[in-house]
């Protein structure tokens, strides 16, 4: 048998096969939007644990497989034996040996390394604390459909240096850009990451000098899911780096802004950028069902 090809972090896949699946993806909404049904995972089974709420990684991910032919079991960590302290690599032996893939949304980013160490199937993580691949790939299609090539492109990340921010730094070495992370000190990303990725990330603490000349600005929640508790603080802190109007008319004429959701108006993202007609927010959310189909089909030999 040979070895499962999973899907923990961008940097499991190559800078080609990023790209090639975001060429597929948008193929792939092609194809569903001219009703053609795409059969690419006929008679396989998806396993999805949450451990953490979600709505559109829990919707993209089974609306997919249904859309592939294909079809997705939802499982809570309550209500499996996992709540109640079975192992992990126990669980991840027995689930993998009845289903043709997992995808996992949990708290510890090792407790899904663990589970695809010992997992005879694919393994994708749909977030953890520290990486939140899924959604970059659907960011990715959305810059590449509206915008084309990010290679050589200026991302701004806004706010707090999260799983999401890891994830688009993994995405700047691999397709070779520049992301500014403009964040409060505290609220760096991870600091071996940032040390990997010190050729296209760097920090500004300025929001305004920041997101000068940048093609993109994206930001995400002030406190992650696990992280309830220091909302007040969080809000304090991360206040001056708010996605708005004013940081928007500072960056690139043409520049985009991006928020993966769900969000909070008048925290991170004002309401009036939420509103806008023209945002791609809702189209990089849409983009999270195509680019997933396109990573599975990829995962599972295609
Ligand atoms: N962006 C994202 O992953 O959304 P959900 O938490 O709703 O899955
Ligand atoms: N950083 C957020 C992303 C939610 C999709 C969280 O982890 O809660």
């Amino acid at each position: 048998m040979t070895a499962p090809r999973h899907f923990l972090t961008l940097m499991d896949l190559s800078a080609d096969e990023i790209r090639l699946l975001i060429d597929r993806a948008i193929e792939l909404k092609a194809q569903w939007r001219a009703g053609n049904p795409q059969r690419s995972m006929e008679g396989k089974v998806l396993a999805m644990i949450f451990t953490k709420a979600s709505t559109r990684t829990r919707v993209s991910f089974e609306a997919g497989m249904a859309q592939l032919g294909g079809s997705a079991l939802f499982l809570s960590g309550q209500d499996t034996q996992l709540g109640r302290g079975e192992p992990i690599e126990d669980t991840a032996k027995v689930i993998s040996s009845m289903v043709d893939m997992v995808m996992i949304r949990t708290f510890a980013h090792a407790d899904v390394e663990t589970f695809a160490q010992h997992s005879r199937v694919p393994v994708i993580n749909g977030l953890t604390d520290d990486y939140h691949p899924c959604q970059i790939l659907a960011d990715l299609q959305t810059f590449f459909e509206v915008r084309g090539d990010i290679q050589g492109k200026t991302v701004c990340w806004l706010g707090d240096g999260n799983n999401v921010c890891h994830s688009w730094m993994n995405a700047a070495r691999q397709l070779d850009f520049e992301v500014v992370v403009a964040c409060p000190e505290g609220y760096d990303p991870d600091p071996t990451l940032l040390g990997a990725c010190s050729q296209w990330v760097r920090i500004e603490r300025d929001a305004s000098r920041a997101v000068q000349g940048a093609d993109l600005l994206v930001t995400d929640v002030w406190a992650s899911m696990g992280q309830e508790a220091e909302q007040n603080q969080r809000a304090a802190n991360l206040a001056p780096y708010q996605l708005n109007r004013p940081l928007l008319d500072l960056a690139a004429p043409d520049a985009l802004y991006m928020h993966c959701l769900p969000a909070h108006r008048g925290e991170e993202i004002s309401a009036e950028l939420m509103e806008a007609p023209d945002t791609v927010i809702w189209q990089e959310a849409e983009n999270r069902l195509h680019a997933q189909k396109a990573l599975m089909e990829l995962l599972i030999g295609g």
